[in-house]
């Protein structure tokens, strides 16, 4: 099969296209789908995980066809049905023809995406969700909450104002470039702030939770936004160095009482299953996508490590087949 490998390692690290790697075969309850598609996060490159994957397969968003099941799948799954997934932080390989998921990783793909729109989806809505309700602790009687999400107007951004606007009703505050402002707007910011105006942290003040994308720099100016008793939620890479249980966060002595947490997005297949529907019955907008052919797969990974974008980049690995047909 065809699949696209970072060589070298985390300092020099290089994409590459290999045409004959071997097809993974599905265990036990495991799942083996055709990918038609396979989303980039860019960040990935400075993941630890790609370079001690014997294959070095990266790719963790898929959307495809389930091509076969495991002697011991017993699920609502069948061989032929569109899916779309999240493979966990430590299994991934999803830009390849063929991919192993867990039944825990796989839902139904939104019937109203192609492929390439929907494998840009998995672990933006994972982690806004998971950020928001897992971690942020927010629900959905308490209307009256305040969110500040960083980096608002980027994947994971746009889906955090959208479900804390949409799905629980609180105020959510919007920090992007103006450019975006009307879109985050529309998609159910209350406020919107620029990070490029000097003193921007000092505009908002006592928000409920923050929701920062960005890290570094925004994620330190967000203390001064946040309620006494509120809570930080960060997923901005590269992690903040009190991440992973390595020591305090030095802010925490000017705010005792602020939670402050770092996370890694984990795969649930229910909550992808439930948000895919809210694709479809329109509550929940889609992320702009730009995709490559797989042999442009260098180009693909130079895109999706630019910020400021304004859409995900998937790989196509369907084209070629349909060209030749
Ligand atoms: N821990 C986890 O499990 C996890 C999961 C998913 C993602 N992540 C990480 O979360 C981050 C965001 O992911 P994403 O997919 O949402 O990225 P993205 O789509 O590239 O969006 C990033 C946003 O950040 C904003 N931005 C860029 N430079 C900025 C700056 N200097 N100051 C403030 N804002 C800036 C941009 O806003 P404007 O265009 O408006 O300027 C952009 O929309 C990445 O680092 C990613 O690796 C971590």
């Amino acid at each position: 099969m065809k699949a696209i490998q970072i060589l070298g390692d985390i300092s020099s690290p290089e994409i590459t296209t290999n045409r004959s790697m071997i097809e993974p075969i599905p265990k036990g309850s495991e799942l083996l789908v055709k990918v038609h598609a396979a989303g980039i996060t860019g960040d990935e490159i400075i993941w630890p995980e790609p370079y001690a994957t014997p294959t070095r397969i990266p790719g963790h968003d898929i959307s495809g066809v389930i091509y076969s099941t495991g002697p011991d799948y017993q699920g609502p799954l069948r061989i032929g049905h569109e899916v779309f997934a999240f493979l966990g932080g430590d299994r991934g390989q999803g830009q390849a023809d063929y991919v192993i998921c867990l039944p825990s990783e796989v839902a139904p793909k939104p019937t109203t995406l192609s492929h390439a729109e929907a494998a840009a989806l998995p672990i933006p809505l994972l982690t806004a969700w998971e950020a928001l309700v897992d971690h942020g602790a927010l629900k959905t009687h308490e209307s009256g909450k305040r969110v500040l999400v960083t980096g608002a107007s980027g994947a994971v951004g746009t889906f955090a104002v959208q479900f804390a606007a949409r799905a629980f009703g609180v105020r959510v505050i919007a920090l992007a470039s103006s450019r975006n402002h009307e879109m985050l707007r529309r998609l159910g910011a209350s406020e919107v702030f620029d990070y490029g105006i000097i003193d921007w942290e000092k505009k908002i003040a006592d928000v409920d939770m923050v929701l920062d994308t960005v890290g570094g720099d925004i994620l330190k100016k967000t203390w001064e936004c946040v309620k006494d008793d509120g809570v930080i939620v960060t997923v901005g890479d590269p992690a903040p160095a009190w991440a992973f249980g390595r020591g305090q966060a030095e802010e925490c002595t000017d705010h005792p009482n602020v939670r402050y947490v770092h996370f890694i997005v984990s795969p649930n297949a229910e909550e992808l299953r439930k948000a895919g529907e809210m694709i479809d019955n329109g509550s929940l907008e889609k992320l702009a996508v730009k995709p490559f052919p797989f042999d442009e797969a260098k180009a693909a990974w130079d895109c999706a490590r630019q910020r400021n974008r304004g859409h995900k980049v998937v790989i196509d690995f369907i084209e070629e087949e349909s060209l030749s047909r």
